[in-house]
């Protein structure tokens, strides 16, 4: 077998390298002798030297075994995207899932992107047990079934990120609100005064209302409904937040017309670099004061997260 032998004062470092050079052996378990210690490395890398190391009893990862480096752990459910050349070993991938992560009791196979009016993906169940989802993140509790209502685990640290823009006694609405994780962060985050959270998808609607129970959101009220219809009951708010990337900017009149002088309009914007400043054309009625990237959503193209106020 083969190790890198290294100082125990740089044991941790070394340790990263390999596992980011992808050459550390995870058969092996790391051996400790005196001053030294022994990280099983998989091929006779240069400094490596031959010895003897215990076996590990630990379970191959899905990286390992299939090359699946990543999916969105909702909670107790599970969501992989599957590539075509393995979907012949679904089953297998689905029960390997559940073995490593004994609280998961649904493994689902992405067999669609989001899509639709709803943004929900098509997922089908390829081991456990199908059903609600209970996801904890930054202390809140989230329920939802993820075939019925978009949620991503991923924008955990973006939702964190808007609760900095929301001041004390602030009245905001939040648009496409899904399962209320933004309004959610907003109660518990922040001191805005007054929530309002509207969203179209009537599953959503449901998990986010419960969501909003749960986590004891007193100043919250969610309505099922489009924003096209439902804007015209309200005015005079201070913020409005449009998480809906890919037509965020169909809204602008809507997002206009529930705020008071001087509002504030945060739109998530799906475009290329290129593109960005001919769609933000459609801003009228807005001066746009901050724009930051967001992330790559596919290639060359990113989301924006577009910081407006009303003129
Ligand atoms: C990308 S998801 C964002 C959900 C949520 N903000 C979150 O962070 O999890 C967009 C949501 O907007 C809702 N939606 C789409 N069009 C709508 C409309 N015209 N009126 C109200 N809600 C809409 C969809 O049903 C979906 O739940």
């Amino acid at each position: 077998m083969y190790a890198l032998k290294v100082k125990k004062t740089l044991a941790q470092k070394k340790l990263l390298e390999l596992k980011e050079k992808e050459v550390f052996n995870y058969d092996y378990r790391i051996k400790r002798q005196g001053e030294f210690v022994y990280l099983p490395v998989s091929k006779k890398i240069r400094g490596a030297i031959e010895t003897e190391l215990i076996k590990t009893k630990r379970k191959k990862s899905l990286k390992e075994t299939f090359g699946i480096g990543s999916f969105d752990l909702i909670g107790t459910s599970i969501v992989v995207s599957i590539p075509p050349k393995l979907k012949k070993q679904k089953k297998q991938i689905g029960a390997l899932a559940l073995e490593l992560y004994p609280k998961v009791t649904a493994v689902y196979m992405k067999a669609s992107s989001v899509s639709g009016k709803y943004r929900v993906p098509k997922l089908e169940l390829i081991a456990g047990k199908g059903g609600v989802a209970n996801h904890i993140e930054n202390g809140i509790r989230l329920k939802l079934d993820p075939r019925k209502a978009y949620f991503s685990p991923r924008q955990s640290s973006e939702r964190k990120k808007l609760t900095k823009f929301v001041g004390k006694g602030d009245r905001v609405m939040v648009f496409f609100a899904g399962i209320g994780p933004i309004p959610i962060y907003f109660s518990k985050f922040t001191k805005a005064s007054f929530i309002v959270a509207l969203e179209i998808n009537p599953d959503a609607i449901k998990y986010m209302k419960e969501n909003l129970a749960f986590n004891k959101c007193e100043n919250v009220v969610a309505l099922c409904g489009d924003v096209k219809k439902l804007h015209a009951r309200f005015h005079s708010f201070d913020l409005v937040i449009l998480p809906l990337p890919k037509s965020s900017l169909d809204f602008v009149d809507e997002a206009r017309s529930v705020l008071s002088k001087s509002g504030r309009a945060i739109f998530y914007v799906a475009s290329t670099k290129n593109e960005l400043k001919e769609k933000l054309k459609k801003l009228t009625g807005f001066k746009v004061e901050k724009i930051r990237r967001e992330i790559e959503i596919s290639p060359n193209e990113y989301r924006f997260v577009v910081h407006a106020r009303k003129i």
